[in-house]
């Protein structure tokens, strides 16, 4: 099965509006790579109404968190309808710093990515071990545990439009320019393929499933060259638009995005 690559920019709490701005006009500047690929942004919430708006056409926004409710009484939470109606199509759930510093639980992701999908938006849900756990060998125990909470939303996502997506983040690959070598993350991806698989029928086969980590210009080849790794959810990298855009074109062999 053909799967359409992703290559995601992960703003976390970076960039003021005059750089969404120029990096909306870097982007259109250099045109839309004339390879398949869904190139998404996520901005902070606050700048999701203007990403929306000057980024071109051939790019897709989306949140980095959703609240699990659908509105109410939740003070600096943002709902999934208003993502929606800023002009957002994608959602992050379950980011390793959403679990790490805000507490949630796999419930929660799943409870997240289930309002997320609800709402009509493409939810990216991420999953990662920790580098105690992967030292104390329990990869594939947290990864299964991670996977398992949103195994019913991500069957059910299936079923609509552009389908369930997972980012396989490492956590000890986040941030810290030590990327999971491309035999690692295509092993932790295969896994995660087969359990996806083994849920329900053709689930791994159709759902894309995206590394994340440190990845750059240097080892973004080599790793979108394994088999079971459907594009990237880049941080760092991802905050220039020209580091952006080369990746771009270096993954997917796109001569456009130069
Ligand atoms: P990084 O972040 O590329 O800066 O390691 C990836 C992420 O957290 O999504």
């Amino acid at each position: 099965m053909t799967r359409t690559p992703i290559i995601a920019g992960n703003w976390k709490m970076n960039l003021l509006r005059a750089d969404v701005a120029a990096y909306a006009e870097a982007m259109a500047a250099a045109g839309p790579p004339d390879a398949p690929v869904d190139v998404v942004l996520f901005p902070t919430p606050v700048y999701l109404g203007l990403a929306a708006t000057a980024m071109p056409d051939w790019t897709a926004v989306g949140a980095q968190d959703v609240h699990a409710e659908e509105s109410g009484a939740y003070t600096g939470d943002v709902a999934a309808a208003q993502i929606v109606d800023a002009g957002a199509s994608w959602a992050l759930a379950g980011h390793s710093e959403r679990r790490q510093y805000h507490g949630e639980s796999n419930d929660d992701v799943a409870r997240k990515a289930r309002r997320t999908l609800g709402a009509g938006l493409i939810p990216v849900v991420c999953v990662g071990e920790t580098l105690e756990q992967r030292k104390r060998d329990e990869t594939e125990t947290v990864l299964d545990a991670q996977l398992g909470a949103v195994l019913e939303v991500l069957a059910a996502a299936d079923g609509a439009g552009a389908g369930a997506v997972v980012a396989y983040e490492p956590v000890w690959a986040i941030g810290t320019g030590l990327s999971a070598s491309p035999e690692i993350a295509a092993s932790v991806h295969g896994h995660l393929r087969a359990r996806l698989n083994g849920h329900q029928a053709g689930l791994g086969d159709s759902t894309r499933i995206l590394y994340g980590g440190s990845v750059n210009a240097e080892n973004c080849r080599d790793l979108i060259g394994r088999a079971d790794i459907d594009g990237f959810l880049i941080g760092g990298a991802s905050l220039d638009p020209s580091s952006f855009l080369r990746i771009i074109r270096l993954s997917t062999g796109s001569a456009g995005g130069s």
